[in-house]
């Protein structure tokens, strides 16, 4: 049995009916209504972002003990820089205080935590915390869970990041036109070696995707739900993943 497999959940299922044998290897979530949350108690938006943290927290774990082998949520857009200087600002430190306490824990609870995104526009501490988070990634051994954190991600900069590199390899001698298919290019996305997302899962009642996973999510099943990710628990996971397994996946099959 898989590593990841072994752990029995320590949250009670709301969804009896969910058969875990059949989760999807690869969930996707929006972490989107933390400003809404906040509002609604009369509290600074930055409030509910460090709420949506320790939701972040919760959700990373139940994946882990329900045997979800990659998570990727979406923390920071590529378009989320138009928000007002005073809340990118603070939204830097949350994540930066926040990443500093989680990645050792979770590095240690078995977990390899990697980021999708360009990071160089990141305030150089952040900065420098992700990429010692990817070099300790990459150094860890054995089967992990896998949760990709999207900073400074946008679905379209990443393609045209790979596509620039894919360019340069092209330039340089390493590619051909003719060896381009979707799996070589696959190679060049910041999700490369991984499977694409079987479910993708947005809160807080806005039906879009955002920008988010805009190659992966080309046969993922999604799931929409009002509940703020603040609110989000282990049991609105639960009934997502009871929907997604009611659904027919044909991938243009019959
Ligand atoms: C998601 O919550 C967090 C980020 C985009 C950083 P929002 O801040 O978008 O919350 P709402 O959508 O305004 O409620
Ligand atoms: C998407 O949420 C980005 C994140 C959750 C990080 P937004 O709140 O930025 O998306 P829009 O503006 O409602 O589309
Ligand atoms: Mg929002």
């Amino acid at each position: 049995m898989a590593f990841w497999n072994r752990k029995k959940p320590d949250v009670p299922a709301a969804g009896e009916e969910l058969d875990r044998t059949q989760l999807p290897q690869h969930v996707g979530i929006i972490m989107d209504g933390n400003g809404r949350w906040a509002k609604k108690r009369g509290l600074p938006r930055t409030a509910g972002h460090a709420a949506g943290a320790e939701t972040f927290r919760t959700i990373a774990y139940y994946c882990r003990d329900i045997g979800i082998p990659y998570l990727t949520v979406y923390a920071f857009s590529t378009e989320n820089w138009k928000r007002p200087v005073e809340e990118v600002a603070t939204i830097m430190d949350l994540l930066h205080k926040y990443l500093l306490e989680v990645l050792e824990k979770m590095e240690r609870d078995g977990f390899r935590v990697h980021f999708f995104g360009n990071l160089e526009p990141l305030p150089p501490a952040l900065r420098d915390l992700c990429l010692r988070a990817e070099e300790t990634a990459a150094s860890l051994s054995g089967k992990r869970h896998q949760v990709n954190i999207c900073l400074n991600y946008g679905g379209r900069d990443e393609i045209l990041r790979a596509a620039q590199a894919w360019g340069r390899d092209l330039l340089a001698g390493r590619q051909t036109v003719e060896d381009l298919t979707d799996e070589a290019f696959s190679r060049y996305l910041d999700s490369r070696g991984m499977p694409d997302p079987d479910l993708i899962i947005r809160p807080s009642g806005e039906l879009r995707l955002s920008n988010f996973l805009t190659w992966q999510s080309a046969y993922a099943e999604f799931y929409f739900t009002d509940v703020l990710w603040p609110d989000f628990t282990p049991q609105v996971l639960d009934e997502a993943l009871a929907a997604f397994q009611r659904r027919q996946r044909r991938f243009g099959g019959v």
